[in-house]
């Protein structure tokens, strides 16, 4: 199931936070999406899962129009977790990840031990049944955080969509949760800002720099130490070893030495 967009544009007044972006996402792929603060990735996400319409262009699943597909239809196929995620106060976390399976019920499916067992694996997926029966607003804003991972897996879409998952994690838990969504057979599009992270679990990357998409390929390919510089304005090495893999290296900003390292 392909999700596809071309030629995005979204402006805000009449500046153009997202300026003519478009991409194939490959069914079963890893996409990472990084960029600077205000870059536009948010603007973007917010097209492709189909919570924004474009001002221009067109956003496809499977080669219908988002726009034109129901709610529900989308849900099922679409799951989003957003950069500030917010849930009603008054649940319990496991309560908040069964919100999840609101897309696949009706009057003919009704909750079953199925929707049970599936909320149960998305809580002990993200590392969260020893919390199941806790009030939402006791918690931590990383056991949040997982909860609504928990409950995109409990949705069980085709395209899990991400607004920078890893906010809030310890790294144990970020690199946890990245390994999760990559071990599951769904297509994953995820706004990352660790670029080692983005390095270790993207099949591609697109890198987006004020609203424009300037880069999209395998991570070796696109996080050079020469675009980290452009893009990021970050003075890096990149590593790549036997396998492909890369790995950056940032060096401190500033060249001149402090003044008790130019003393030893
Ligand atoms: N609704 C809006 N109205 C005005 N400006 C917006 C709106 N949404 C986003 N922007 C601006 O668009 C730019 C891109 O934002 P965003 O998509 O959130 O970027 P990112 O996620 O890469 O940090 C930012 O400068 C932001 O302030
Ligand atoms: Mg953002």
């Amino acid at each position: 199931m392909i999700l596809s967009a071309q030629d995005l544009v979204w402006r805000a007044g009449r500046r153009a936070i997202v300026d003519r972006v478009s991409l194939d996402v490959t069914p079963g792929e890893f996409l990472g999406l990084v960029g600077p603060n205000g870059s536009g990735k948010t603007s973007l996400i917010a097209m492709l899962a189909g919570l924004r319409a474009p001002v221009s262009g067109t956003v496809t699943l499977a080669g219908t129009l988002l726009n034109r597909m129901k709610r529900r239809d989308l849900a099922r196929q679409i799951a989003l977790v957003e950069q500030q995620a917010e849930t009603a106060e008054r649940l319990t976390a496991r309560e908040a990840v069964a919100l999840g399976r609101t897309p696949h019920l009706s009057a003919l499916s009704p909750w079953s031990s199925r929707d049970e067992a599936i909320v149960d694996k998305a809580m002990a997926d993200v590392d969260m049944a020893h919390l199941a029966s806790r009030s939402w607003q006791t918690l931590s804003g990383g056991e949040r955080q997982r909860l609504h991972i928990a409950r995109a897996l409990a949705q069980e879409p085709r395209i899990l969509i991400l607004d920078e998952p890893t906010n809030h994690l310890d790294v144990e838990h970020q690199i946890g949760l990245l390994d999760l969504v990559r071990s599951q057979d769904i297509t994953v599009i995820a706004a990352l800002h660790d670029l080692n992270h983005a390095a270790m679990f993207c099949d591609r990357i697109a890198v987006m720099q004020a609203g424009r998409l300037v880069a999209l390929g395998k991570p070796a390919d696109v996080l050079t130490s020469r675009r980290l510089a452009e893009v990021f304005k970050v003075d890096a090495s990149v590593e790549i070893d036997a396998a492909g893999s890369c790995f950056i290296r940032y060096r401190h900003p500033v060249a001149v030495p402090r003044a008790r390292h130019a003393a030893s």
